[in-house]
């Protein structure tokens, strides 16, 4: 039976403390492991987790200030951790080829198999380590909210699905002065939906159930996989109880498949300012207002919301004006209290967002997002072809400002790795209020072209663009550019 909306309280991700943090290095240890969580009151499900909780503990950085995390596999099949949003090198990028492969588990031999009736498919770049695994992030990049999960070839979206997520927040001086709501009034939001069948567990429909060999879903999930429960920070609708005050909410949709349009309502039927100040990449250059925002599968918003209009004992219930019956519930905040606020949201917020304008371009690409035939079966295609890691799909030179032009069939949230863009045009036409500042994912919507532009800096190597719709990643649409 699932819990009436608004019961449960909010939880916070604990914080990861470092194990050292000497040499101007902090380090962190986190393992893998499955457990059993009371998500729904009163029965408990069974999860693969980062240190036994879902969401992961949370990580916090300074921006410059290098991060190690050794990270072990006691899980009963391979992973890989990607932190998503990260200016990462790609041996720590979590290549979805680069295993942590578990105790027992029989040596692939750089070799990779079991790609969707493809056959075997071989990557002889592939790194793989044996239980545990050392990754380094510089975290040479705008503060943000980042975020890590599991990103293993072909199985991606059910072992995110099962638990493996975790927030990681950068942070700098900058930003610090701002005087944006912070402390208890600051809250990371994780939003992801999931099914649960009448024991408890995590109802998906892979294939293989103990995703080991074959990928894939069944035939009426190849769109993506939806649950009729709405999580934030792994708790069914919750509730929080704030001052009357400005907050600001990190609020990231870590759902596979589902898309929601988040309003702010009160019990009288009052909209909410959403009050834009950051996005995927950090802050805008200037707040941006909205009254309802969505939001696709790996987009992260920085919100500023008001509640000190609402009377004490009122509720503000965050909506999803994209949901049906309990799907059009997030969560609520209950007002407590009056408080004081020395809090603000300044005119200007940043002014490194970059600018970069379509002729300093030096060359222009197109991708198509569809759905097409793979290996037999249907799959989800960059530009007519399913995923391989042995083949480039894009060579672009470090430094260099490149334009993209992404087209889709259906919703695709499309995400590169180690770059933030600007969206530079939607539809032929200007971009969307919710296309502001520094992005590292966009929703393409159907039928629609969408214009990136972004200078490939940082690392040379070996990366990855995609669907962020999990289901769709894992069933061809993902595809490489290499950095030279
Ligand atoms: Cu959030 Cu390639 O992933
Ligand atoms: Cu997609």
């Amino acid at each position: 039976p699932l819990p009436p909306p608004f019961q449960v309280p909010l939880p916070i991700p604990p914080v990861l403390k470092p194990v050292s943090t000497t040499g101007g290095i902090d380090r962190y240890e986190i393992t893998q492991r499955e457990t059993a969580v009371e998500i729904l009151p009163g029965i408990r499900t069974p999860l693969w987790t980062y240190e036994g909780t879902f969401p992961g503990p949370t990580i916090e950085s300074r921006r410059g200030r290098p991060v190690t995390i050794r990270h072990r596999n006691e899980l009963p099949v391979p992973t890989v951790v990607h932190l998503h949003g990260g200016r990462t090198p790609a041996s720590s990028d979590g290549y979805p080829t680069d295993l942590v492969l578990p105790e027992g588990w029989p040596g692939t031999a750089r070799g990779h198999h079991g790609m969707h009736g493809m056959g075997g498919m071989r990557d002889p770049r592939a790194v793989e380590s044996r239980i545990t695994r050392d990754y380094t992030f510089p975290l040479d990049q705008r503060p943000t909210l980042l975020w890590y999960h599991d990103h293993r070839m072909d199985f991606t979206a059910p072992a995110i699905w099962r638990g493996l997520a975790g927030l990681h927040i950068v942070r700098d001086d900058a930003e610090e002065v701002l005087g944006l709501p912070s402390g208890h009034r600051e809250l990371p939001l994780m939003i992801a939906d999931r099914a649960f069948g009448d024991d408890g567990a995590l109802a998906y429909p892979a294939l293989d159930p103990a995703l080991r060999e074959r990928p894939g879903v069944e035939e009426p999930y190849l769109a993506g996989v939806l649950g009729d429960v709405v999580l934030v920070n792994g708790a069914p609708w919750p509730v929080h109880e704030v001052d009357a005050a400005r907050y600001r909410l990190r609020v990231l949709n870590a759902s596979n498949a589902r898309h929601y349009e988040l309003e702010a309502v009160t019990d009288d039927g009052r909209r909410l300012d959403l009050v834009q100040v950051g996005a995927d990449q950090g802050l805008l250059a200037a707040p941006v207002v909205h009254r309802t925002l969505p939001i696709a599968p790996a987009e992260r918003y920085d919100l500023v919301v008001d509640f000190s209009g609402v009377p004490v004992g009122g509720r503000v219930r965050i909506a999803n004006r994209l949901g049906s019956g309990r799907t059009r519930d997030v969560m609520a905040f209950r007002v407590a209290r009056k408080a004081r606020d020395g809090s603000r949201v300044p005119r200007v917020l940043s002014t490194d967002v970059p600018s970069w304008r379509r002729s300093d371009a030096v060359r222009v690409r197109d991708f198509s997002f569809r759905a097409g035939r793979m290996g037999g079966g249907h799959g989800w295609l960059i530009g007519g072809r399913p995923f391989d890691p042995a083949r480039t799909d894009a060579t672009v030179r470090l430094g260099d400002v490149e334009v993209w032009r992404l087209v889709a069939d259906v919703h695709h949230p499309v995400h590169l790795h180690l770059v933030g863009f600007r969206v530079l045009s939607r539809g032929g036409g200007r971009p969307l209020a919710r296309d502001a500042g520094l992005k590292d994912t966009v929703a393409l919507r159907p039928g629609e072209a969408v214009e990136i532009i972004t200078r490939f800096d940082g690392y040379r190597g070996r990366y990855l663009f995609h669907c962020h719709n999990a289901e769709h990643e894992d069933m061809g649409m993902m595809a490489n550019f290499e950095v030279v």
